[in-house]
């Protein structure tokens, strides 16, 4: 689980201290959290001690979650009492995101002294809640599902996420229906809710106008993506080709996806769309039919192989990245082996494994032959170092190839470049200062642990 917290700083009156746990949908989440709170006169504050308003931003995907978040408030009070000792002022604190929602009521009964407890759906009330929390003193939900999205009531403008503003993430579908058997997105993100196509279309504009080249589209199923233009459906396909019209926006990326909804115009597009990346992160979860079956995933592992090779056929460069869950309940032996050798038939360029943590609620939490942790922890051991070995078989792979690098910033050393490949690996070599923010060609000679070094290609400016 990666953290972020807010960056710049203001000479606002109001501080607003981000700090935001999990998923780049929570990522992106809390940058529109900003937005709305921007007009009431908050800007972001490095440091919690300089807050006027805290929000924690939490994840619940995994085991822990709730734990996690009570320690942290624990600690966010103890710097609030020591700001209204020290300096006589209040602190707003908020607590957002997947735990809010899925454990709203405890949350505020364990932790009273939390001001405001509200879901992903409903960020865009965010000022008006603020506003009834200081006229009620403080201790409201608002983890309702609205009839409305949300994504009717943000506003427009949305600042790139990244400091050289050249890469950013933009929401374009959330919740999902899929109801795997394991998790908790349906019940905490909600059913799956496309964000209207001009709504995307003007957003991407104005985040392509201020610099970015590279967006990542985001969603919880986002392949499933499903506008209307001019009448008609407007699938991701057709979406990316829209965006594709953008002049200056040079890459495409879009992840989480579900096999389900790898429809083939969207596997076409990676070989006709010359801005999709040749990078997928499709996640599988397991490889074996019967486990396939108990986590609802709706696809049989063999499924999963032909779209790997339809997209390889239609792609030959394309690399994949996955999510797999060791220890589902009713796992045996034999479907962990399963699930090997599918990671051994297909290589990964990158995978995130996990083992299986009962999420209260989920069918699966309830099922008989939970799997003992020594088993699960020697299965999750066996299967991240197949696929350590398999990303690393990957990166060395690139040494000797040229690649294309979107030139992103300096590097750490005087004369140094730091760039981004098209499989999101770190890229440093020597160039120019004038480079950031293009593409160019870059010869990658050695491979570290989690970056790959290389010779700019003279003069081969790619775009
Ligand atoms: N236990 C373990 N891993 C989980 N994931 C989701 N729910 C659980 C759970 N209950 C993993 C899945 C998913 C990724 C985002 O997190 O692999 O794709
Ligand atoms: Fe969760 Fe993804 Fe399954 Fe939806 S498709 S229920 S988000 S794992």
């Amino acid at each position: 689980m990666s953290e972020h917290t807010s960056s710049s700083s203001s000479s606002s009156p109001r501080g607003l201290h981000i700090i935001t746990w999990g998923c780049q949908m929570n990522v992106y989440d809390s940058a529109r959290m900003a937005d709305v709170l921007r007009p009431l006169g908050y800007a972001p504050v490095d440091r919690p001690e300089e807050a006027d308003m805290i929000i924690l931003n939490t994840c619940h995907i995994r085991e822990k979650a709730a734990e996690k978040v009570f320690s942290e408030l624990g600690r966010l009070r103890k710097i609030r009492e020591a700001r209204k000792l020290e300096k006589g002022r209040d602190t707003f604190l908020a607590v957002a995101g997947c735990v809010a929602q899925a454990e709203g009521k405890e949350l505020l009964a364990r932790a009273p002294f939390v001001d405001l407890v509200l879901g992903p759906q409903t960020y865009h009330r965010l000022p008006e809640m603020v506003a009834r929390v200081t006229r009620a003193g403080g201790g409201v939900i608002d983890t309702d599902f609205p009839v409305e999205t949300k994504f009717d009531f943000l506003p427009d403008e949305a600042a790139p996420q990244n400091s050289a503003n050249l890469t950013a993430f933009l929401t374009i579908q959330e919740g999902c229906d899929k109801f795997c058997s394991f998790c908790v997105v349906p019940y905490t993100r909600g059913m799956e809710v496309s964000r209207p196509v001009a709504s995307v279309l003007a957003e991407a504009k104005r985040l392509v106008e201020s610099g970015v080249r590279e967006l990542t589209l985001l969603g919880q199923n986002v392949n499933a993506y499903h506008g209307e233009w001019q009448g008609e459906p407007l699938s991701l396909a057709g979406l990316a080709e829209k965006l594709r019209a953008i002049p200056g926006l040079l890459r495409l990326r879009y992840m989480t996806s579900h096999p389900r909804d790898m429809e083939e115009s969207l596997m076409v597009a990676h070989r006709d769309n010359p801005i999709f990346m040749p990078f997928l992160h499709l996640p599988v979860q397991s490889g074996s039919d019967r486990v396939l079956k108990a986590m609802n995933r709706g696809h049989t592992a063999d499924e999963y192989r032909d779209i790997i090779k339809r997209l390889r056929q239609l792609r030959p460069d394309i690399a994949l990245s996955s999510d797999f869950i060791v220890g589902h309940p009713g796992e045996t032996d034999e479907d962990f082996e399963a699930t090997m050798q599918l990671v051994k038939d297909i290589s990964f360029a990158s995978a995130f494994s996990f083992k299986y943590s009962a999420r209260p609620g989920t069918p699966a939490a309830g099922q008989p032959f939970q799997v003992p942790e020594d088993v699960k922890d020697r299965r999750l051991a066996r299967l991240q170092a197949l696929l350590r070995e398999q990303q690393d078989a990957f990166n060395a792979s690139l040494v000797g190839t040229i690649q294309d690098i979107l030139v992103t910033g300096p590097g750490r050393k005087p004369g140094q470049l730091s760039g981004r490949s098209p499989y999101l690996q770190p890229v440093h070599f020597e160039g120019d200062s004038s480079l950031i923010g293009q593409i160019v060609k870059v010869h990658i000679t050695t491979q570290r642990t989690n970056s790959l070094g290389g010779l700019l290609h003279e003069e081969a400016l790619a775009v």
